[in-house]
This record gives C-alpha cells, sequence and structure tokens, in this order.
C-alpha cells in the first residue's frame, strides 16, 4: 500500500541526530537557537521560538497577546481540531468562518461579516500549502496569527507565508514538509511578543509566578529541523513537480484540479482534488488499488460541535480527495497512482 504521507529521511538526517544523541546535550539548547535562527532568517522575521508542537505555538501566540475569556478568535471551520482546541485553551470564544471551495483557504466575506467588536485575533492557515487571502485580511486591522503548518515555504506576492502576520505559527509533526517528528515554531517581528513567548515557554529558573508550560523543542529535534530545512527548497521543487504530474494526466476528468494564481506559490503539502461523485467509494476503490487516499481535512469543525451554515465547506467536505504527495514517492509509486486516479475518476 502506498501510504498517504512518509516522512523524507536520509541517512545525513540519521548521522545528525546520532551525533546530539551522544554529544551529552540533548534538551534544549545551542541546536535549537540555530534552528531558530535559520528559520528567522529565511523568513526575513525578527526572530522565531521553538517549540513542541504546532498546537502549543498556537497556544503561546493567544496568551502573548492577551486572548482570554470573552475575547472571540475567528478560524474556519475546515480545518483541524489543533486550531478549536487551541483558543479553548486560553477561554476564548471561537467564532467559525466558511472557507472559499475553490481555494480551500478563508471565505474573507465572510469573515468580514462575523467581525464584532469582541474579536481580538484571526487564525489563518494556509490550507494545503497554498497562501491564503492575507493581504485583505491583514488590512482589517486586527492581531492575524499565520497558521503555516501546511505550508512552509509557500510565497505570496513573492514574500514568505509566515512573514505577514502579527505572529504566525509552523509544525514539524510526521507528516508535515520538514519534520521534527513533533515539533513547532512561533515566528514574528515584533521583539516584544517574541520574548513573552519564549518566556511562557518553560517554567524554570524565573523570579515571579505566572501559569507557563514545558512546551520547549529538543536539540535532538532541532538537528533533524535543521537538516530539514536544508532541503526545503529541494523538497517543494519535487512536490511541484508531482502536482503537475498529476494535473497534466487528470486534465479533462470528472475533478476540479487544485487552483493555482499567478501571486502565489503552492507548495502541495497536499494534492487536493474535488470529485464529482461519492467519496467513501473512491476511497475505497484507490485502497483496492493499493493507494491509500484520505478526506484531507477529516471532518469540519462546525460539523463536530454540531452547527450548521457554512455551505462552502460542507460542499468541499463532501468532495475533496487528497492523493499522496510527498518527496520520497518513487517513479513507480507516481506512475501507479496515476494509472489509479485515472481509472478511478474517469
Ligand atoms: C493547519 C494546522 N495548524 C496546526 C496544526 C497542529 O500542529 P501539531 O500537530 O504540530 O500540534 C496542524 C496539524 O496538523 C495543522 O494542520
Amino acid at each position: 500500500m502506498i501510504p498517504h504521507s512518509r516522512p523524507t529521511i536520509d541517512k545525513k538526517d540519521a548521522e545528525l541526530l546520532s551525533d546530539v544523541l551522544l554529544s551529552g546535550q540533548i534538551a534544549q539548547g545551542e541546536k535549537v537557537a540555530e534552528f531558530e535562527k535559520q528559520m528567522a532568517r529565511f523568513l526575513g522575521v525578527e526572530g522565531c521560538v521553538a517549540t513542541n508542537s504546532g498546537t502549543a505555538a498556537l497556544h503561546l501566540s493567544l496568551v502573548a497577546l492577551g486572548i482570554g475569556e470573552g475575547d472571540q478568535v475567528l478560524l474556519p471551520t475546515y480545518v483541524c481540531a489543533a486550531l478549536l482546541n487551541a483558543v479553548n485553551y486560553v477561554r476564548a470564544t471561537p467564532v467559525l468562518v466558511d472557507i472559499n471551495p475553490r481555494s480551500f483557504n478563508l471565505d474573507v466575506r465572510d469573515l468580514k461579516a462575523k467581525l464584532t467588536p469582541r474579536s481580538k485575533a484571526v487564525i489563518l492557515p494556509h490550507m494545503f500549502g497554498l497562501p491564503a487571502d492575507i493581504d485583505e485580511i491583514t488590512a482589517l486591522g486586527i492581531p492575524v496569527i499565520e497558521d503555516c503548518a501546511q505550508a512552509v515555504g509557500a510565497t505570496f506576492q513573492g514574500k514568505p507565508v509566515g512573514s505577514f502576520g502579527t505572529l504566525s505559527v509552523f509544525s514539524f509533526y510526521a507528516t508535515k514538509v520538514i519534520t521534527t517528528g513533533e515539533g513547532g515554531m512561533v515566528a514574528s517581528h515584533s521583539q516584544a511578543l517574541l520574548e513573552k513567548v519564549k518566556d511562557l515557554r518553560e517554567y524554570d529558573e524565573k523570579d515571579n509566578y505566572r501559569l507557563r508550560f514545558n512546551y520547549k523543542m529538543s536539540d535532538l529535534q532541532a538537528a533533524l529541523g535543521l537538516s530539514q530545512l536544508a532541503r526545503l527548497a529541494d523538497f517543494i521543487s519535487h512536490r511541484r513537480k508531482i502536482a503537475g504530474l498529476y494535473s497534466a494526466s487528470l486534465k479533462g476528468f470528472a475533478v476540479d484540479l487544485p487552483q493555482e494564481s499567478e501571486d502565489r506559490r503552492h507548495i502541495f503539502f497536499r494534492y487536493v482534488i474535488r470529485a464529482k461523485r461519492p467519496l467513501a467509494a473512491i476511497l475505497r476503490s484507490f485502497e483496492q488499488r493499493g493507494v491509500c487516499c484520505r478526506r484531507p481535512a477529516y471532518k469540519p469543525l462546525h460539523l463536530l460541535l454540531g452547527l450548521g451554515g457554512f455551505p462552502g465547506t460542507e460542499q468541499t467536505a463532501e468532495s475533496a480527495l487528497s492523493l499522496p504527495i510527498y518527496p520520497s514517492l518513487k517513479e513507480e509509486e507516481i506512475e501507479k497512482i496515476v494509472e489509479a486516479a485515472q481509472e478511478i475518476l474517469r
């Protein structure tokens, strides 16, 4: 079975990890500081603070912004529950927003309609690797937490995502574009916010008491992160090449192909098409042919919460299909995926 996701790890990654393992310094140390420095340079931001997950990065960003009970945080409903959890951790009120079914990103019109004087932040994911309408959303004047968990290396008008928001977050979970097994990062242009996130990340050796966390990344993870970051450009060009091949092979088939536009660079964390027939049968057919496809966002948040009124998302959730796409796919695996897709989606 060709898995839906697979990390791209090589011998060099293993050697670098083993060097750290044998060095005597395995918790947060110089490797973490170096990973933060290189990410900040890559993004062109003031600084970065590494965490042990993307969820922790979201949580610390909300706390650093001073968001709490009585505040509203807007987020799309077509996303994983990590975002909703982070809003609930700080006891703020989540306000779900519909998506644009063509881009899978937040629908700016619905967002504007839901803004109130209590709106204190927007969490804006760049879904599946395609930058969202970040210019229109930052122009609204409320803090934006860019969620780049699926989009490291994507660009909007030539600038990397993660360099636009008040704060930005990243995830380096095993399935992500670059991985540290589990891991995350907060980025910002604001030194004051970065200092707050840094202070909140660990609890030890403080002169005062406040609620703090243990959300640190280890040097073992950071060593892997550094090695992966060095290969990011190569990973993205592989992903874009495979996406181009899939799109060329599925032209004229009964599916909507992923959207691309000139002002933004898609990194194809996921290759998501919209099928015109029931998904369950399509997923089964792929599985019978040895290809694991998935619904790219398992269940929209409003359905988890028993809510309605999100037509763009519901239309998407019933039709969106994610094909395997990652740099470690072998030629023969890509051929098998294309053959299966052409047969099943004919
Ligand atoms: C858009 C988005 N944000 C945040 C997260 C949470 O990241 P993590 O799993 O590292 O906590 C994910 C995880 O898949 C994600 O897809």
